[in-house]
């Protein structure tokens, strides 16, 4: 059955250990991606959001793709650590890249000067519920993920490799699989010290 929608946002954690052992087929990871895609709001329903996944080898390819642009900024040096932060990524099944479509927004610039400067944050707002609704959704369907920003450095690999438009802009990476570790114990701040109410 279902998880309710409270239990599966209690449920959506960063799992960074994931396998390529999946039981959900393709088809429904695209569902997903699709159903966000259609149901996510967005500033002035602009649809800016853009969306790549790659699964099995592709996937594969992004984390070699990474791992190579990072051992150029930090060198073979300490690079361990990083490897090792690679592979646990390469492990999972699939990543769901994250783009805004820059075309968009900039002709929504345009369109209402009186919001110019707001559009690129709405715009990335979108973006995050797009993340959120994905990440919780695929945590409902019994997988694990992360959320991942090696943006900018990988752009223009992302670019070449997937022969993605220059007017997408990449957000942010979301690599998932079949979790093999429980998420990092997590605190939380006092509610009372976040939230006011008035009435
Ligand atoms: C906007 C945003 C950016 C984040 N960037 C990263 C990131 O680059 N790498 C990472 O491992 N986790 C990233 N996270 C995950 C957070 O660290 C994580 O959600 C937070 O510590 C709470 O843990 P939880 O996801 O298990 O609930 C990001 C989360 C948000 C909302």
């Amino acid at each position: 059955m279902a998880k309710d929608f409270y239990t599966a946002v209690e449920g959506r954690r960063s799992i960074y250990g994931i396998s390529k052992e999946v039981s959900i087929s393709d088809d429904k990871i695209k569902e997903i991606i699709e159903f966000a895609l259609k149901h996510t709001p967005s500033s002035f329903n602009s649809q800016t959001a853009r969306i790549v996944l790659l699964l099995g080898e592709q996937h594969d390819k992004l984390w070699n793709l990474t791992e190579a642009a990072l051992r150029k900024v930090v060198g073979d040096n300490n690079f361990a650590p990083t490897e090792e932060k690679m592979k646990s990524f390469r492990n999972g099944y699939g990543t769901v890249l994250f783009f805004e479509d820059q075309q968009v927004v900039e002709q929504l610039q345009k369109d209402f000067a009186l919001y110019k400067d707001n559009f690129p944050i709405w715009s990335q707002q979108s973006s995050g519920m797009h993340q959120f609704v994905i990440w919780t959704a695929l945590e409902m369907e019994g997988l694990g993920a992360t959320l991942q920003h090696y943006n900018p450095l990988i752009d223009e690999d992302v670019r070449k490799e997937w022969n993605t438009p220059a007017h997408w802009k990449l957000i942010a990476q979301m690599p998932f699989g079949q979790p093999t570790m429980a998420p990092n114990e997590k605190e939380f701040k006092p509610l009372d010290e976040r939230f006011k109410t008035f009435k």
